[in-house]
């Protein structure tokens, strides 16, 4: 049996709610209701879990009604498609009893639909369960689908008040759920308390979730019927408003494309272009309301996705790494050349070039023999080290020589074709079989291996690549056997129109299901194993970067957006994905900086650099033929403006690691569209060019040739310039800002205070300098910011209590630090000064900790206030006072 059950998660905080669903496809259609204005739009999609049976198998066992043309009159924009699954003629549009009516528009509305009041299940009376109450769906009579489901069970918890979660279920057969490690809240909620009501139309069944503050509708499955079979699945709802984001991975905006638009998730090695598929899948969706409300959709089979990981502080700095640096001294060249050019590095890494023919688990004994040396020599500079680990292995190494093979077979932890013999594929090193990492065996022989390479070459983290998984043949080296898996007559618009297609047979086995169920959670388990293997070996935390992605990675790893190419557009695309993958709970995430394919300029890479410096993770990559692209390979005033990007975010880190401290322990997002912080701001709504560090930084990069400044939106307020605190009274208005090539924008929001550390060329040595805080004064002259710090790479430092926070407060002219939890990581550390902006006149003088301060400027031009010199340890109450 495949995967068809549905759970459905709806989570509300500021009303989010999901509904879990597996792959496939979602239809987004924008339509207005009888021709009304456009703030009556009435948006619609649908999911589909798709791959029905061979419509040639498809016998119609059932006579539906005829429609009548009463029930056919369904404007347009108003009609579900009764075709999904396949091209349907009139006659057998009307032999399902759905209504036809061609239409000119394409893409546009179905040509079959559904008429009012289609027949479905039938909801049955509700009985209590543990958690809340469940009920019975039939049909009387099934579905126009192959293997129609006739009797699901409903189950619908409310587990808290910001929680509602309905699971549709086969009772009477065992399918295949998803399992995600994670937290699912598993109490009840106090009604008084709950933010939302639900309603049922009994028949056909659907329901009706709605805010209960201001009675909006917000997810409305009854205007089109429930389809349950196997192997599809077809779930409609209406939407609040037009402003939908997510449902990644794919190459959009960040407000999405509602004309009648299908995206389809299934995880595929594919560079990032348009109207495709690309490496992850993440079924979830927000609706902006347009009145500062919002609320998200998340679909997925079952079970609950826990926070995001709290990443080592090292992996914040900046990462560098191409496809041929072909030796051990070529690496060590480029980490001397950075050092030189006084350029902050604090990661090198190796791709496939250190493999002994490419095969993962060795090392070049001539190219990279003294690899282990390498890495020592690193670590001595303060420095990580990074290689790239695939999962395919070689299977055609002579028997006896290839350890992780022959051991593999042993062990029996590959996956296996559909006769059950080792499914063998095509990667790098050739012919490789696959890790089936659902497999608890395969996870401990990967910890074996990976503990056995770390013991010679002590790597800090580890880059899991090609991990749809991506395979160069079809399926395997021995096709796939023509079965209802590898073949469905519906298949979602997969690049290659193949499931199977560059990557493994559908039918291939895997030990808690078919690798059809499992293949968009490839990535996800293989990360899973990966940071478990690390955490074992170092006992400090992992550092995992997946290319593949499935909702919960968050929790194991980083990810970044693939092979995209060196131009403008993929730059400007780098930072929708940035944000996409924020709300898709994987707040670790970039682009590879100056792009991975053809060849980058000077300019644009310079544009990258100072964009890269703001995605959370920053790594400069390049493919293999092209022109190099690390700081140092080009002119002074190129290097200069890369050097000063790279110190800003190094100057920054202390904040952007509280972001993740936030994300970790609250799910927060850090690098954030700025709906998020202004819901009832129209201007934010689609702004996807800018984005925000939290609530208060403000990034306006540079996205396009030739520009020396830029058009960038303020919300309404005050912003400090944070280059010279410089302020901008915005009414929500669009300025023009000076943007040389050796200047990134970025602005500081009023009210708030920013932690930061004089920089250095690693973190290593960075987190022992001085702090110094940036005040952005409100217009009442307050401001407030705080700190996390630890030792930057304990493992649970948080949960284990081992960490500090401090919150600073500004008001009245006077700063003072709270230390809310002490624990020692701060000790021998200094604020060494302190930048206010907004500070309205000149100070007769400044004291801090109750003495008079000698070194401070003021800039009546600017209104800033700079304090240099301080020695106050951080872990001490300290204040800051400047009398005017
Ligand atoms: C594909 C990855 O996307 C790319 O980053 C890497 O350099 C190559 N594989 C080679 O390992």
């Amino acid at each position: 049996m495949t995967s068809n059950s549905v759970s459905l998660f709806f989570l509300f905080f500021l009303l989010c709610f999901y509904v879990h669903l597996f792959h496939n496809e979602v239809t987004l259609v924008k339509s207005v209701r009888g021709g009304k204005s456009t703030n009556l739009a009435q948006e619609r999609l649908f999911v589909n879990v798709i791959k029905p049976q061979n419509s040639s198998q498809v016998k119609r066992v059932v006579e539906f009604p005829l429609p009548s043309v009463h029930e056919c009159i369904v404007s347009p924009g108003s009609r579900f498609d009764c075709g999904r699954d396949r091209l349907l003629s009139r006659a057998e549009c009307e032999d399902r009893g759905c209504c036809f009516s061609p239409l000119p528009l394409s893409p546009g509305p179905p040509w079959c639909f559904y008429p009012h009041m289609y027949p479905g299940y039938r909801l049955g009376p509700f009985s209590p369960t543990e958690r809340g109450q469940a009920a019975t769906l039939t049909r009387e009579t099934p579905s126009y689908l192959p293997k129609d489901v006739s009797t699901l069970s409903l189950e619908v918890m409310e587990l808290n008040a910001d929680c509602l979660h309905l699971t549709v279920k086969d009772p009477s057969s065992q399918r295949y759920e998803v399992q995600i490690p994670g937290v699912v809240p598993q109490s009840k909620a106090d009604a008084a308390e709950v933010l939302y009501t639900i309603q049922y139309q009994h028949n056909p069944f659907g329901f009706i979730v709605q805010r209960k503050s201001n009675r909006r509708v917000i997810m409305d499955t009854t205007v089109a019927p429930l389809l349950f079979a196997d192997q599809y699945l077809q779930l409609s709802t209406m939407l609040a408003s037009t402003l939908v984001s997510g449902l990644g991975e794919h190459y959009t905006t960040l407000i999405l494309d509602l004309n009648w638009t299908s995206l389809t998730f299934w995880n595929r090695d594919m560079a990032p272009h348009a109207d495709v598929n690309l490496y992850g899948s993440h079924p979830f969706y927000i609706v902006q309301e347009e009145d500062g409300f919002a609320h998200g959709v998340f679909l997925l089979n079952s079970n609950a996705i826990g926070y995001p990981m709290m990443p080592p502080y090292w992996s914040l700095g900046f990462h560098l790494c191409r496809w041929g640096y072909t030796t051990t001294n070529a690496t060590r060249r480029v980490v001397q050349h950075m050092h030189e050019a006084n350029i902050p590095l604090d990661v090198q890494w190796n791709d496939l070039d250190y493999a002994s023919e490419r095969r993962v688990f060795t090392f070049d004994p001539l190219r990279f023999g003294d690899l282990p040396e390498m890495v020592e020599e690193f670590h001595k500079r303060g420095m990580k080290y990074i290689l790239i680990l695939d999962p395919g292995i070689s299977s055609t190494s002579p028997p006896g020589t290839y350890p992780p093979f022959d051991d593999g077979l042993r062990r029996d932890v590959f996956i296996k074709n559909a006769t059950g013999h080792v499914l063998i594929g095509k990667v790098w090193p050739g012919p490789t079989a696959f890790p089936d990492f659902t497999n608890p065996e395969t996870r401990v022989w990967w910890d074996d291996f990976i503990k056995n390479f770390h013991s010679k070459v002590p790597v800090d983290g580890l880059w899991i690549d090609m991990n749809e998984p991506a395979s160069f043949v079809q399926g395997s080296v021995d096709g796939c056997p023509d079965s209802d898996l590898e073949n469905p007559p519906y298949t979602p618009r997969v690049v290659g129109r193949q499931l199977n297609s560059g990557t493994l047979c559908m039918s291939a086995q895997q030990k808690l299901s078919t690798h059809y169920n499992l293949h968009n959670l490839y990535g996800l388990t293989e990360a899973y194993a990966t940071h478990r293997a690390l955490m074992n070996i170092q006992q400090t935390r992992p550092f995992v970067l997946s290319r593949s992605s499935f909702p919960g990675i968050g929790q194991f790893s980083a990810v970044w957006t693939g092979d995209v190419r060196s131009d403008w557009e993929q730059l400007r695309y780098s930072i929708l994905a940035v944000l996409q993958f924020s709300l898709f709970g994987v707040p670790l995430v970039g682009a590879d900086v100056c792009g991975f394919g053809g060849n980058t300029t000077e300019e644009l890479c310079v544009r990258w650099m100072q964009l890269g410096a703001f995605y959370p993770f920053m790594r400069n990559h390049n493919d293999k033929p092209n022109a190099p692209q690390e700081p140092y390979v080009f002119g002074q005033k190129a290097q200069a403006a890369m050097r000063s990007a790279l110190n800003l975010r190094y100057s920054l880190l202390p904040f952007l690691y509280t972001l993740f401290h936030h994300a970790h322990t609250s799910a927060d997002t850090v690098a954030r569209p700025l709906f998020m912080e202004f819901p009832t701001d129209p201007n934010c709504w689609t702004i996807d060019h800018q984005f925000l560090w939290g609530s208060s930084l403000l990034i306006s990069p540079v996205l396009d040739e030739g520009v020396v400044e830029l058009v960038a939106y303020l919300p309404p307020g005050t912003w400090y310039s944070l280059q010279n605190g410089q302020p901008f009274y915005s009414n929500g208005q669009y300025l023009l800002l000076p943007a040389p090539l050796d200047t990134i924008n970025v602005h500081v929001r009023e009210g708030h205070i920013v932690p930061r550390q004089e920089p250095a060329l690693t973190t290593t040595a960075s987190r022992l300098n001085p702090f110094f805080l940036t005040v952005a004064l409100s217009a009442g002259g307050w401001a407030w910011g705080d700190m996390f710090w630890d030792d930057g790479d304990s493992l649970d430092s948080f949960e284990m209590q081992k960490y500090c926070y401090v919150v600073f407060i500004v008001g009245q002219s006077q700063m003072i630090s709270e230390p809310i939890k002490l624990n020692g990581a701060l000790d021998g550390l200094v604020l060494g000064g302190l930048q206010v902006f907004g500070v309205l006149s000149a100070p007769r003088y400044v004291i801090a900790n109750g003495e008079k301060v000698q070194d401070y400027t003021y800039h009546t031009d600017t209104m800033v206030l700079t304090v240099t010199g301080l020695t106050l340890p951080m872990s001490e109450v300290f204040t800051v006072q400047w009398i005017l």
